[in-house]
């Protein structure tokens, strides 16, 4: 799950979205489908508009039995031949004399394919129109003579008598397989990632958050990327809010039940002396407990707060801390602060709650006559924006290094804490954390020197 947050778009080395892919995809897929065809389309035209061999020797040897009757000089014999030739393939024949009278110069094959001169007539060995329906006249020259052998070409001999079917088969054929195939590509593309949410969405469904979602979609540039990336990251913010409020019920049951048990033993003890004052207390201590809660719990899950009004930093500390002076009886609070201070768009009451639990906190966790020191200036973010920061550290014993964060959980206490009678439940800063990030600010606690513990909060002046 931690891949899952540590991903976002900035991670992913080059962006390609849906719609380029898609785009490509088709584009290509049309271009090699264009280029098949026309390929393989030309290939069997040319090799179905050939006269077959078998054909083109009954030809030839057509031509041999003229030239031996040429020879014999036989021209009745010849056109006897002839004319039964004629019956016999039901077409046109007859026998041509060509003189070829160049004047200069010769005929060149490359140019006057399939015309063996000028004179009509068509050689065997080239191809023959599919398109055309009548049958063209074949020249075919006779052997030891200066004649040819001119017939139209037996329906019989016609080459081509699949190339319809076949031209069909190749011009709708391929299109249907190619598309087929690049639709199934195109479905597996956007489909699997969808299965794979959708597997991981039953499993929240079904109550468990640790949902694993393949590596190979959360580096996805696409859209597809994203949707898994802010999925997986919703899942793990989902389950850290499930957990913390599971947390939050088990500590506060945990924390009603010794002062319920404490009420239960002065109830049940002999002397009855002074109970419904010790009852009291446990009682406020209770009422205390359960607002604290509920404020951290309304602080937790609700994001909207006015953010309406305008303070004076100065006014509010000072109130504070006069008011803190007169409770803990102490005179060691020192404030290094402006005149005036006035911050806007922020809320009195979660600033004035926040700086209250930090101030009551270094007075509780100090012993008298440690100086506690408060000061305040003007700073300037990188992004150029004003805000302010106020320290408030003091020189008791603080807390270690390791636990700088934590102290900001929920019903966190260092241990030393826990034993003094006056402690709370561990509930200030993890309001006060909430309290300053619902203004727009932020806090963070570090070691003072020599001993002791400073907050830093910062307070945005807009
Ligand atoms: N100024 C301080 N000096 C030393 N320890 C502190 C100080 N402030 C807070 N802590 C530690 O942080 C813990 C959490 O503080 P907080 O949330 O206010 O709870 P609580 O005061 O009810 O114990 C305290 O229990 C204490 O251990
Ligand atoms: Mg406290």
């Amino acid at each position: 799950m931690d891949k899952v947050i540590t991903l976002n778009q900035t991670n992913i080395p080059f962006r390609s979205g849906l719609f380029s892919r898609l785009y490509l995809t088709l584009t290509l897929a049309s271009i090699v489908l264009i280029w098949l065809v026309s390929i393989v389309g030309n290939y069997t035209e040319e090799k179905q508009s050939l006269i077959s061999k078998e054909h083109r020797n009954t030809l030839l040897n057509y031509a041999l039995e003229a030239s031996d009757l040429i020879d014999k000089n036989n021209i009745d014999q010849l056109k006897k031949w002839t004319e039964n030739l004629k019956r016999k393939e039901d077409t046109w024949v007859a026998i041509l004399k060509t003189e070829p009278k160049w004047l200069v110069g010769n005929i060149d094959t490359d140019i006057f394919q399939g015309i063996s001169d000028l004179t009509i007539g068509r050689d065997i060995n080239y191809p023959i129109h599919l398109n055309f329906s009548y049958n063209p006249v074949m020249k075919i020259p006779i052997p030891d003579s200066q004649y040819n052998l001119m017939i139209q070409l037996p329906q019989h001999m016609r080459p081509g008598a699949y190339w319809h079917v076949l031209n069909t088969t190749i011009r709708l054929g391929f299109p249907i397989i190619l598309i087929a195939i690049i639709c199934f590509i195109i479905y597996r593309h956007i489909i699997n990632p969808l299965k794979i949410i959708q597997n991981a969405t039953q499993k929240i469904t079904q109550g468990s958050f640790d949902i694993d979602i393949d590596e190979s979609l959360l580096y996805r540039s696409d859209e597809f990327g994203d949707l898994s990336r802010s999925f997986g990251t919703m899942a793990t913010r989902i389950e850290v809010l499930i957990n913390r409020q599971r947390q939050l019920i088990q500590d506060i049951s945990h924390e009603l039940r010794t002062p319920i048990t404490r009420i239960k033993l002065i109830l049940d003890s002999e002397i009855k002396t002074d109970i419904s004052h010790r009852v009291e207390q446990e009682i406020d201590g209770m009422q205390r407990l359960l607002e604290d809660t509920l404020t951290l719990s309304w602080l937790n899950n609700e994001k909207t707060k006015v953010l309406k009004e305008s303070i004076d930093l100065t006014l509010l500390l000072d109130s504070i801390c006069e008011d803190a002076r007169f409770e803990f009886s102490r005179d060691d609070i020192v404030l290094n602060i402006p005149d005036s201070c006035i911050i806007h768009n922020s809320n009195h009451r979660s600033v004035g709650q926040a700086f209250e639990n930090i101030v009551r906190n270094a007075l509780k966790y100090t012993n008298q006559g440690t100086q506690i020191v408060i000061s305040m200036s003007a700073e300037r973010s990188s992004d150029k924006s004003k805000y302010v920061n106020i320290s408030i550290c003091d020189h008791g014993f603080g807390v270690e290094e390791q636990y700088l964060e934590e102290i900001f959980e929920p019903f966190f206490q260092v241990d030393s804490a826990r034993d003094k009678s006056q402690s709370g439940f561990g509930l200030g800063l993890a309001l006060t954390k909430r309290q300053i990030e619902a203004v727009r600010g932020s806090i963070y606690a570090r070691k003072n020197t020599p001993s002791g513990l400073c907050f830093i909060i910062n307070l945005p002046y807009q």
